[in-house]
C-alpha cells in the first residue's frame, strides 16, 4: 500500500469510528444524563451505499481499523448487511463494534458471520440496580446475555469497558476482573471523561489510572505492565496471578501523541478529535454529486492539516469543569457524545 497520509503531528490517518446512529436505548449518566435530547433528523442520516462509498475512498487512503459505533449501532436496521459491506474490502483488516449488548444476543451469531471481528461491550456493573440508578435501564440481564453470545459466536476478541466513577462504580474493580475471566474477556477501566454530553462531569468522580492500580494493587499484589501496543488507547496490565486488564486514562494522562482516529457521524460529519468542536461536513458534496477523487483530495487535505489533541489540551485547563453547558449541546447535536460515538 502507498505511503500514509500524516497530519502536522506525523500520525496516520489509520482508523475510523463510524457512528452509525445517535439513538440510544440508554441513558448512561457520563453520556446522557438529561431527560430530552435534539436528534439528527432521519433525512440527513447516511445510507449503507453512502457509507460503504466513504469506507471505500477511507480504506484507499489508508484506514484499515473501522470500529462502528452509536449511539447504540444495534439499533440501526439490519446492522449485519452494513457489516457484510464494509468486511467486502480487504483493506479493512480490522473491523470491531462497540455496543451496550442490550440487543446483542439476538445480533451476535449474524454479525460474526457477516465478518464483524471483534466486538466490546460497555459494562459499567454487575448490580442490577446499579444500572438501573445509573442507565435508566432494568435489562442487566440482556447485557449479560449479549456477552455471553458474543463468546458463544466466536469473535476474535471480547473486550468489555468499565467507565470508573467515584462512589458509584470503583468498589466493583476486582469483581469485574474476576467476571470477565470467567468470561474469557478483557476489561477496560476507563477514566470519566469530559466529553460532550458528560454534563455532570466533575474532576473528584474521575477515578484515575494511578488510583485504579493501587486499589487493584493492594489487593492482587504486583501489577505487571505490558507494553505491546503503542496506538492502542488502552494500557494493558497483568496480575501476579496471570490475568490481564486495560486502563484507559484518557482523562489524567491522553493519549493524543499517537492518535491515528478520527469519526464519521450518522450524518457524515467528519470529526478529527473527540473534543472537536466543529467537523468537516461529507455528506454535502456526497450527495452533490462529487468523484471519489475529489472527496479523497478533500480528506487527505483535511488530515494533512490536523493539528488535533483535544484531550491533552483539557489538560492544562485550571479549574477543569464540564466541556459544553446542555444549551450549547442542544444548539449542536454533534458536540454529544452519543452523536460522535464512544
Ligand atoms: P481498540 O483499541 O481497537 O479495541 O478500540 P478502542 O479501545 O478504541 O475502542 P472503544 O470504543 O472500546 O473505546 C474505548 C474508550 O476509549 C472509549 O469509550 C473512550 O472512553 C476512549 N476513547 C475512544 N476513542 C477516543 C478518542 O478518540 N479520544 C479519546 N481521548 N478517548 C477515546
Ligand atoms: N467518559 C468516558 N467514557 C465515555 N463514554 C461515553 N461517555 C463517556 C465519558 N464521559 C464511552 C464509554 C462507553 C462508550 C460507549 O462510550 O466507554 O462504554
Ligand atoms: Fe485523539 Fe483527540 Fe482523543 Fe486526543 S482527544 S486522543 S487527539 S481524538
Amino acid at each position: 500500500m502507498s505511503e500514509a497520509i500524516r497530519d502536522t503531528l506525523s500520525r496516520p490517518l489509520a482508523s475510523l469510528r463510524l457512528s452509525v446512529t445517535d439513538r440510544c436505548n440508554l441513558r448512561c449518566r457520563y453520556c446522557m444524563p438529561e431527560d430530552d435530547y435534539v436528534w439528527l433528523p432521519r433525512a440527513a442520516i447516511l445510507t449503507f451505499e453512502e457509507l460503504e462509498r466513504l469506507v471505500r475512498i477511507f480504506a484507499g487512503l489508508g484506514v484499515h481499523k473501522v470500529r462502528l459505533t452509536g449511539g447504540e449501532p444495534l439499533l440501526r436496521h439490519d446492522l449485519p448487511t452494513l457489516v457484510r459491506l464494509i468486511a467486502g474490502h480487504p483493506e479493512v483488516t480490522d473491523l470491531a463494534m462497540t455496543t451496550n449488548g442490550l440487543l446483542l444476543a439476538k445480533h451476535a451469531a449474524d454479525l460474526r458471520a457477516a465478518g464483524l471481528k471483534r466486538v466490546t461491550v460497555s459494562l459499567d456493573t454487575l448490580r442490577p440496580e446499579r444500572m438501573l440508578a445509573f442507565a435508566k435501564s432494568a435489562r442487566h440481564a440482556d447485557v449479560l446475555e449479549g456477552i455471553a453470545a458474543a463468546r458463544a459466536a466466536g469473535f476474535a476478541t471480547l473486550k468489555l469497558n468499565t467507565v470508573v466513577i467515584r462512589g458509584f462504580n470503583d468498589d466493583e474493580l476486582a469483581d469485574l476482573i474476576e467476571f470477565a475471566r470467567s468470561r474469557d474477556a478483557e476489561v477496560r477501566f476507563i477514566e470519566y471523561m469530559d466529553v460532550g454530553g458528560a454534563t455532570r462531569w466533575t474532576m473528584d468522580q474521575v477515578v484515575s489510572q494511578r488510583e485504579i492500580l493501587e486499589v487493584l494493587g493492594r489487593r492482587y499484589g504486583p501489577i505487571e505492565p505490558l507494553r505491546d501496543d503503542a496506538r492502542a488507547p488502552a494500557e494493558r496490565f497483568r496480575l501476579p496471578d496471570g490475568a490481564t486488564f486495560g486502563i484507559i486514562a484518557s482523562t489524567t494522562a491522553p493519549f493524543c501523541r499517537t492518535c491515528d482516529r478520527s469519526r464519521l457521524t450518522a450524518d457524515g460529519t467528519w470529526l478529527l478529535c473527540l473534543y472537536a468542536a466543529q467537523g468537516v461536513d461529507l455528506r454535502e458534496p456526497l450527495r452533490r454529486g462529487t468523484t471519489d477523487d475529489e472527496l479523497a483530495t478533500l480528506i487527505r487535505d483535511t488530515w494533512r492539516g490536523r493539528v488535533d489533541r483535544g484531550a491533552e489540551q483539557r489538560l492544562a485547563v485550571v479549574d477543569r469543569g464540564v466541556l459544553y453547558p446542555s444549551a450549547s449541546l442542544r444548539a449542536d447535536p454533534h458536540r454529544e457524545m452519543h452523536t460522535r460515538g464512544g
